[in-house]
């Protein structure tokens, strides 16, 4: 197994910590470098994500007791210039799962007991479907406030929901500040860098079904878990000659709460007002200083969505078949605001990252 790296001093630390930080203070980041990417390691035998698993940092068969089949998703054709590539269709039904069969894999390898999680949609929803698939025990923090749907979600899957009394950050604080207290694993989406290991699959599954990447890459970014993964995995078969041109990609946020929108080196001050895209809804993203300071040598664009936009866009794309949360109507509706005002060379990928079941209304 790799190691962790600290991504402000360069520290080094074991995938056995219990520590969710340096001792500085920084976010760990992985000390790994995949394999050279190459279609012919993929496992053609194996119907999940772990048909990648040559190019993960961890190497052993625990996998197997953790997957639910994630991973797969189709890549749909949706006109002549844009595709879909449908992430609702996972074992909880939103892109996390990529990332939390990662995490939970590196839990039931170094032999940890239970877990804790803060999170008020899907990624607690994963990383709880997971530690049941694992056999760990599982204490999800939510917010006062957080759907009754969300929360029984959670419990069905066996895991403890802590409902606390304050906003999603001091949520996400009393979770923190428990779990170094009592020494338990946080298995965070964000502070742990394994999250993006699966993430990156998302790259590496269109490579494979299309041959080639589209031109542009329209992402939802809140903390930016799937931005992070897929610019790993672009750069991958980038450095493997597999395509000539990294692409464009999109960073979709709401026009509510942008703190990407015109930053340099570090994420705008904001105060993010309601929006219906709450799966973004990130005023401070953890690692914002990391994502703008991203060695990605593809072109990177900023975008917004127009929030009168995002209930219609929804229902439109039900019309047509596609019934998706609010987050993911509200990135093609950024997608068809910006090709009304813009020429956009090439094609277009747009992650259909959550069910419209998730949703409340
Ligand atoms: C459906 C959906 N899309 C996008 C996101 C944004 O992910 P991130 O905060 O990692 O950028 C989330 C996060 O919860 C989500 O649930
Ligand atoms: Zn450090």
């Amino acid at each position: 197994m790799s190691n962790f790296k600290c991504c402000e001093c360069g520290k080094t630390a074991s995938l056995q910590t219990l520590n969710y930080t340096c001792e500085c203070g920084g976010l760990y980041d992985l000390d790994f470098k995949a394999p050279k990417f190459s279609l012919d390691l993929i496992d053609k035998n194996e119907f999940s994500l772990f048909r990648y698993r040559k190019f993960f940092p961890i190497q052993n068969e625990i996998w197997r007791e953790v997957t639910l089949g994630e991973g797969m998703s189709a890549t749909v054709k949706f006109d002549d210039k844009l595709y879909f590539k449908l992430d609702y269709a996972m074992p909880t039904l939103s892109f996390k799962d990529r990332g939390a069969v990662m995490l939970i894999w590196l839990c039931k390898s170094i032999g940890v007991k239970k877990v804790l999680q803060d999170s008020s949609g899907n990624a607690g929803n994963s990383v709880a479907a997971y530690c049941a698939r694992a056999g760990i025990e599982c204490e999800i923090f939510v917010p006062k406030g957080t759907s009754e749907k969300k929360i029984n979600m959670i419990k069905a899957f066996g895991a403890t929901a802590t409902v606390f009394d304050g906003t999603r950050d001091e949520t996400a604080d009393a979770c923190r500040k428990k779990a170094l207290e009592e020494r338990i694993y946080y298995a965070n989406h964000v502070y742990n860098p394994l999250f993006y290991q699966g993430t990156k699959t998302y790259v590496y599954e269109i490579f494979e079904q299309l041959g080639r990447v589209p031109d542009n890459f329209f992402l939802p970014v809140g903390n930016g878990t799937l931005l992070i993964g897929c610019e790993l995995a672009l750069t991958e078969l980038f450095e493997a000659g597999l395509i000539q041109k990294l692409p464009k990609i999109f960073i979709v946020q709401s026009e509510n709460c942008a703190p990407f929108f015109k930053a340099k080196d570090k994420p705008l001050n904001v105060i993010p007002k309601p929006t219906q895209a709450e799966g973004i809804a990130i005023g401070k993203p953890m690692r914002g200083k990391e994502i703008l300071a991203s060695t990605y040598q593809g072109e990177r664009e900023v975008i917004t969505i127009p929030e009168n936009a995002i209930i219609p866009t929804r229902q439109d794309l039900a019309k047509k078949g596609f019934y998706v949360e609010h987050t993911t109507a509200a990135i093609y509706a950024a997608y068809e605001q910006y090709i009304k005002t813009n020429r956009l060379q090439g094609d277009s990928i747009i992650s259909l990252c959550g069910a419209g079941l998730k949703s409340e209304h």
